[in-house]
This record gives structure tokens, sequence and C-alpha cells, in this order.
């Protein structure tokens, strides 16, 4: 049983939970707005909910992100040999450290297990992603990740996240248009939690989230309350591993 004993956390945790209708709620002190730290923090404290449920898990998928980063940085090396790491989705958006790849490898030498990868962009026209996916070794790590038991996603800010994978700046007034808010593995929501637009992007389907036994949302930094908030019925099916910064925010939001 994991508590984070700091005097009032948990009040907030228990208020947070209950606003985001989330399955379990996780904060560390302090927010990664002011202090780039506390992303360690949530790093650390991501680490050790993913190995108290690690023994019920198959398959792992990944998204990119330093925050997610964090998390296979601070695993400790522990010995699962049977578990199978995988990127959520293909993308080379990201500096190599941060892309979701890089980051499975990563996990599956600290967990000892095995590993596969996905050498594909973030983003690409419908009829080359329409060829790609139906070539054999490709369909064969999307079935893995479509069959993941355990997914660890980032959380970003829509604008913030079409601008870092340098989608062109029609594509970004669009999605101020449309009112675009928060952003997960390629997925742009609006405050009222709908899809607002999609990136043609091989891997992991909103449509298999909903059989994903555990949901491992880290995020860090109290300008991402509102990308939280956006996350829809995501929400009710996962565990949020956040800062104060973004708690507080969200309780000053409702
Ligand atoms: O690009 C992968 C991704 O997980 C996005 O889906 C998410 O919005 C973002 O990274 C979060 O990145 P960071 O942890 O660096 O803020």
């Amino acid at each position: 049983n994991i508590v984070y004993d700091i005097k009032g956390l948990e009040d907030i945790k228990a208020k947070v939970k209950e606003i985001l209708k989330a399955k379990d709620v996780y904060i560390v002190p302090g927010d990664a707005d002011l202090n780039p730290y506390v992303l360690k923090e949530i790093g650390i404290l991501a680490s050790k909910v993913i190995l108290s449920l690690i023994e019920d898990v198959k398959i792992i998928a990944v998204t990119g992100g330093q925050t997610v980063k964090e998390v296979v940085d601070n695993f400790p090396a522990c010995s699962f040999k049977d578990i199978l790491v995988v990127p959520a989705r293909g993308g080379i958006g990201q500096e190599v450290e941060k892309q979701a790849n890089t980051l499975a490898a990563n996990l599956a030498k600290k967990i000892n297990g095995s590993y596969k990868l996905l050498h594909l962009p973030d983003t690409m026209d419908e009829e080359v992603y329409n060829l790609l996916i139906k070539k054999e070794e490709i369909q064969e790590v999307l079935n893995d990740i479509n069959s993941a038991d355990m997914l660890v996603f980032g959380i970003g800010n829509a604008i913030e996240m079409a601008k870092r994978r340098k989608l062109s700046q029609d594509m970004i007034e669009k999605l101020k248009e449309v009112g675009a808010i928060g952003e997960i593995f390629g997925y742009y929501f609006d405050k009222a939690g709908r899809i607002v637009y999609s990136t043609t992007t091989i891997g992991i389907k909103l449509e298999k989230i909903k059989n994903i036994k555990y949901m491992i949302g880290v995020a860090g930094g109290s300008h991402k309350a509102e990308a939280i908030l956006s996350l829809g019925e995501i929400k009710n099916n996962t565990i949020f591993v956040i800062d104060e910064g973004i708690a507080k925010k969200i309780m000053s939001l409702e």
C-alpha cells in the first residue's frame, strides 16, 4: 500500500479523485512548473504504483515525453522476465531520449523483461499509413500494443503538443478553433472531453483503452490541470500520478 504521507495531501487526494472520478490519484508535493525536480518525484512515486500492480501484468505499453521518461529513469532494477514492453505508438516527433521506443527499451532493461519497437513516424499520410499497417512485422507489434494490460502515458496541453509535434500553423489555428485543451497519445480533447482531432498514427487505439486493466497517467505542473480535466471518460479508468500544483489547480477550477 503506497501512502505519500505528507499532511494535507491525503485530503487533497480524496477531493481530486472525486472531481476527476478517477480510479485513483497519487500526489507528490510541489509544482513541477516551479521546480523541475518535482517531475522526478512523480517518476519515483509512479514506479512504486506500477510495481505494486506489476505481478498482474504481461504487456506494458508506454508513451513518450519527459514525465514518462522520469518514471523509466527512476524505475528500480528488478526482474520480471515474462513482461513485454512496447511503445504505445510509433513516434519520432520528439528527441530520441524521450521517444516511446527508447523508453520502452529502457524500461524493459530495468525490469529485465523484453521489448518490441515500432520504427515509424508519429504522423503520416493516410495512404502510407494504410500500406504500413498491413506489414506483418508491424501487425505483430500492433497486436501486442493492443493487448497491453498496462499503459503508462503522459498528458499534455493540446496546443503545446501540437507545436512540439510541428503541426502546421493552420492546424494549430484549427485546434484552437475547435477548443482543443488536452492531449494523450495523439488524441486531442476539448473542455467537454470530446475528441476534436487525432493524428494519423500507428499504435494504441482509443477503442482498445477500455480493455486495458491499468491505465497510469503521469503529469506534473499546474499548467496541465485543464488538460487532465479534459480527458473525458478515460479519467474514470485511470490511476493518476500528479503533483500538488495540478491537484490544487484542479480544485480551484471546480
Ligand atoms: O508525445 C508523447 C506524450 O506522451 C504526449 O501524448 C503527451 O501529451 C506528452 O508526451 C507529455 O509530455 P511531457 O511529459 O514531456 O510533458
